[in-house]
């Protein structure tokens, strides 16, 4: 996947409080653009898969039972630099640690509920891709 893309997940809990248009709201103004989304209820086993480099924290089994939660909101998004500036825009895994004006601080509950996923490399971006769309829906007309 080329180094202007990133995979982003708007979690069940910012989803579920209907947030989803405000937060890709707050990405367009940061300069991303949706290349593909859709909206899905993951099962315990994709969580899992999803979430695979987790699976010996102490947090992983409540990590799933939230990603299951609900239904959540993958979307691949362009821009220069893309996950770097994602990662900024997002803030800090914790709202608490998380700046001014970023996603987490202004919607996240708590650590775990932390309203939205970015990759955090080019080749995980790829591999989350991968995991919810087609190499076609990814890279389109390019
Ligand atoms: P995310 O960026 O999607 O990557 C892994 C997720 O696990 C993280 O966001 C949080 O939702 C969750 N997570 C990370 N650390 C903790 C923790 N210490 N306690 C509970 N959940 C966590």
């Amino acid at each position: 996947m080329p180094a202007d893309r990133t995979l982003t997940i708007i979690k069940p809990d910012a989803f579920g409080r209907g947030l989803a248009g405000k937060i890709i709201a707050h990405l367009e103004d940061a300069g991303f653009r949706i290349s593909v989304a859709r909206v899905v209820h993951l099962s315990r086993e994709q969580a899992g898969a999803f979430y695979e480099i987790h699976r010996e924290r102490p947090f992983f089994a409540s990590l799933v039972a939230f990603m299951t939660s609900g239904p959540c909101m993958p979307i691949v998004l362009t821009r220069a630099d893309a996950v770097a500036a994602l990662r900024r825009v997002i803030g800090a895994t914790d709202p608490r640690e998380a700046e001014a004006g970023t996603v987490r601080r202004l919607y996240a509950e708590s650590k775990e509920r932390n309203a939205i996923h970015a990759s955090d490399s080019d080749e995980n971006a790829a591999r989350e891709a991968a995991f919810f769309f087609s190499d076609i829906e990814v890279l389109g007309a390019r």
